[in-house]
């Protein structure tokens, strides 16, 4: 595995592997990767001939107030990890690579960008789709793969990918979960014996969800108050929001129609986890995937 640290050096990979005809495959995270990672890796083996993955821990997505400087970096623990999986390539360039000196172009997807996660995290997606964008051009994939744990990030890049034409398909993948339920995070280090216990909560209560739901519950005032009332039994758990929306636009549904997301944050033992079920409508049965 090669370690590539500029963009026009990148740059330059790229185009000679679009030249040999190779299938490109982007994993783009954070690092502190773990096997919900890995899973992307393994879907981008499956499809492409040649793998890129990228650890950028980028600044422009996180808050002031956000853990930017103590974000976990386990830098030489994720190469070894890379490399035993296969991956041919690894772009983790500096800050500087990607926000040189007088750096002022952003991406924002307005709206389905300003919901949920957009409102509690301001700036937060127009950092995504940036440097989302900005790993595109370095990288050129074929395709992308990204986790559906981030079901809202993944709307907004599909819909930044629309609306400005990028020539990348979008691949979304599965939520990988420990056996108690808790969805794998690079943050889920920060949560103590209590907050790890407790977090269970979050994924707890999407499976109750899940349950009414297979019972034959169709009210979604009714799925709202108990989904929300499971929650906030759990004095650990600050909830930030559950709501259930369409997955395209991130908007609150009405009726469960179509293809939407039960979504929700909260905040457990000060470290803030999201978690979400897709719910699928089909032939008039619907199916809730966590
Ligand atoms: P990061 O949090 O490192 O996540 C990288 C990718 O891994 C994302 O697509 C995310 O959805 C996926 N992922 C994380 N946990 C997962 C899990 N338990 N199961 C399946 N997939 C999981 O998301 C980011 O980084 C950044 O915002 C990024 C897209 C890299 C832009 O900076």
């Amino acid at each position: 595995m090669e370690i590539i640290r500029t963009v026009d050096w990148m740059k330059q990979v790229s185009r000679a592997s679009r030249a040999k005809e190779q299938v490109i495959g982007l994993v783009p995270t954070m690092g502190a990767l773990h096997q919900g990672h890995f899973s992307l890796v393994g879907e981008a083996r499956k499809h492409c001939s040649q793998v890129v993955a990228s650890i950028f821990v980028n600044p422009t997505q996180f808050g002031p107030s956000e853990d930017l400087a103590k974000y976990p970096r386990p830098f030489e623990k994720d190469v070894a990890a890379l490399e035993s999986l296969g991956v041919d390539f690894l772009f983790a360039p500096s800050v500087q690579q990607m926000y040189p000196k007088g750096f002022s172009t952003y991406v924002s997807v307005e709206q389905l960008g300003d919901r949920l996660e957009g409102r509690s995290r301001p700036g937060h997606f127009r950092g995504v789709a940036t440097v989302v964008l900005k790993l595109f051009e370095a990288v050129q994939p074929h395709l992308a793969f990204f986790g559906r744990k981030d079901a809202q990030q993944l709307a907004v890049i599909r819909r930044m990918v629309r609306d400005l034409e990028v020539d990348a398909q979008i691949v979304a993948c599965p939520i990988i979960r420990e056996p108690d339920g808790l969805a794998l995070s690079s943050r889920n280090v920060y949560l103590n014996e209590q907050a790890r216990a407790a977090a269970t909560t979050l994924s707890g209560s999407l499976a109750l969800l899940r349950a009414e739901i297979d019972n034959g519950e169709r009210d979604i005032v009714r799925l709202l108050a108990d989904w929300r009332a499971f929650l906030a039994a759990n004095r650990e758990v600050v909830l930030d929001y559950a709501e259930i929306v369409d997955a395209e636009t991130f908007e609150s549904v009405m009726n469960l129609r179509g293809t939407c997301y039960a979504v929700l944050a909260a905040k457990v033992g000060g470290t803030r986890l999201i978690d979400n079920a897709l719910i699928e409508h089909s032939a008039d049965r619907f199916i809730v995937t966590l």
